[in-house]
């Protein structure tokens, strides 16, 4: 159904020795939408990626993707389903060039061995979506140089376009940004902007200013719960996110 949920997550919970990370989440993740969560330190916002992600079992709750509950199915099941966890599906090699790393994410999303690189390393079928990906992300130009010379900025775009090369419906992006300087934060969300309306995307950003400039709605996560969900506007003016969250910011 067009008009259900990509993603509708109930009453998620997980606990670490007594403690609740992520305490009953329920949300909702539409086709299409940047749905951007936003929380405090350790409010459980990788835990509530790594449940979605399946590296983490829940204690209780549902995790429903397109209507299915996947909530205890295994992580490269949720990949073939159409998850993909940027910067955690796989590792760059940095002894490779740029475009042979994508070309091992295709290889990957179809299952095949890496035993077929060395006969598959020519292939069209494979170096065609590996450019498009680079192309996607903005590096082209650096296809033929060793993962391992790029900049850092680089690397994450070369993750972003390893994910994409799994064919994702929806990406998982957990602080995307974490040590970028402005400059290359800045070329990385106009790379999630040419993604907008392609993919679904769950972002994970502590910077406002990029959260604002991508996000069509926003959960606030305080203390493993949902402390608000809604537009942008509507997220920014609610007092208790100002209370609890955007506190100085919003001052
Ligand atoms: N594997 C783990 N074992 C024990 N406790 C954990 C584990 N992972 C997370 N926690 C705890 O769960 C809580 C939520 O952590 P989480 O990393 O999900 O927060 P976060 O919102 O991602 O924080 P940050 O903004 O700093 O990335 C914290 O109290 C953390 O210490
Ligand atoms: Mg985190």
């Amino acid at each position: 159904m067009a008009d259900q949920p990509l993603l509708r997550v109930e009453d998620l919970q997980k606990s670490f020795g007594g403690v609740a990370a992520v305490d009953g989440v329920s949300m909702e993740v539409r086709r299409g939408e940047v749905h951007a969560v936003i929380g405090p330190n350790g409010a459980g916002k990788t835990t509530l990626i790594s449940l979605l992600a399946g590296e983490l079992r829940p204690d209780r709750g549902r995790v429903l993707f397109d209507g299915r509950d996947i909530a205890r199915r295994p992580a490269h099941a949720r990949a073939m389903l159409g998850f993909a966890r940027s910067f955690q599906i796989t590792s760059v090699v940095p002894g490779m060039r740029v475009v042979d790393n994508v070309m091992l994410a295709v290889l990957a999303r179809d299952g095949r061995s890496f035993r077929f690189w060395r006969p598959a390393r020519n292939d069209p079928a494979l170096i065609r979506p590996a450019m498009a990906a680079l192309e996607r992300v903005g590096l082209s130009e650096v296809a033929e140089e060793r993962a391992g010379a790029v900049s850092h900025g680089e690397h994450r775009q070369l993750e972003i376009a390893m994910t994409l090369a799994a064919e994702p419906e929806l990406l998982l992006l957990d602080e995307p940004m974490a040590g970028m300087s402005a400059d290359e934060s800045r070329r990385m969300t106009g790379i999630l902007e040419g993604l907008k309306g392609e993919k679904t995307m769950l972002l994970v950003e502590h910077d406002m200013d990029v959260v604002f400039a991508l996000a069509d709605r926003i959960s606030v996560l305080v203390s493993g719960r949902i402390a608000a969900s809604g537009a942008p506007e509507a997220v920014r003016a609610d007092e208790a996110v100002r209370r609890a969250y955007l506190g100085d910011e919003a001052a």
